[in-house]
């Protein structure tokens, strides 16, 4: 039985005074039907984990360097992470591999280093509107999920997030077929590659364009375990309406 889970990633957002979202986000789940996960920028973790503290809630970070320590300023480590109570890290985001160039086996490297760090990871893979268009999403994505993931992954410690690029803040979704299609071919990839009891325990998120209005019917969509929501989840009430919508979804797997 694969626990579902919400994750909010916040990207570059979010100062001190916004930890009050926490706070009303907790109290109004103080316990959950599901996992609930925030990703802040890497000056908010810390304060988060420390308003998370005694609540469901995990933290995680969105990005991680592949070494352990060293020259590399500006960068995070993944014990850097975890040290400021992140359990989680996002990798593999396509503002990650848009904005900083990074390929598959950076983020395979990187996911090494996360779980030597002891952090699930939460790995996005998607195509672009002209892969799409030219029918190559399925191509695509089987390349990113072979080229991103290492051999010693998990179902505790992988977590997929298929987010299509052209969904991702645009407020256009895929189809409830076209989102189906392409989570029963990572279910299947994951099965083939890993086994069949961790590929079908490991959890597999949609992300791009996630909001209370249009969760529901996502949530209903089989070998879909929650979702990667961005803007959605800046604000406590949208992302809590999501979170509502993930536990009143019909169990998968
Ligand atoms: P969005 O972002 O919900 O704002 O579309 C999703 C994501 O990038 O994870």
């Amino acid at each position: 039985m694969r626990r579902k889970l919400a994750a909010g990633n916040w990207k570059m957002n979010g100062l001190r005074a916004n930890l009050t979202e926490v706070t009303a986000l907790t109290t109004a789940h103080s316990a959950p039907g599901v996992d609930i996960l925030l990703c802040p920028p890497a000056t908010l973790l810390a304060p988060m984990a420390a308003a998370a503290e005694g609540t469901a809630l995990a933290v995680g970070g969105q990005d991680c360097h592949a070494a352990a320590a060293g020259a590399h300023t500006g960068d995070v480590s993944a014990s850097m992470l975890a040290d400021a109570g992140a359990s989680y890290v996002i990798l593999g985001h396509s503002e990650r591999r848009a904005d900083h160039g990074e390929q598959n086996e950076d983020i395979c490297a990187k996911a090494k280093a996360a779980l030597a760090a002891g952090l699930t990871c939460v790995i996005c893979v998607g195509e672009s509107e002209a892969e799409r268009d030219a029918a190559q999403t399925l191509d695509i994505i089987g390349e990113q999920l072979s080229g991103s993931i290492p051999d010693d992954l998990t179902a505790e410690t992988l977590v997929v997030a298929y987010e299509p690029i052209w969904a991702i803040g645009t407020g256009r979704t895929p189809t409830l077929e076209q989102i189906g299609e392409v989570h029963d071919f990572i279910r299947a990839r994951l099965q083939s590659r890993f086994g069949e009891a961790t590929g079908a325990a490991t959890r597999i998120l949609y992300g791009g364009s996630v909001k209370p209005g249009n969760a529901a019917e996502i949530f209903a969509v089989p070998n879909v375990d929650g979702a990667l929501v961005g803007g959605a989840s800046l604000k406590a009430t949208d992302f809590s309406a999501i979170i509502s919508a993930l536990e009143a979804a019909p169990q998968q797997g």
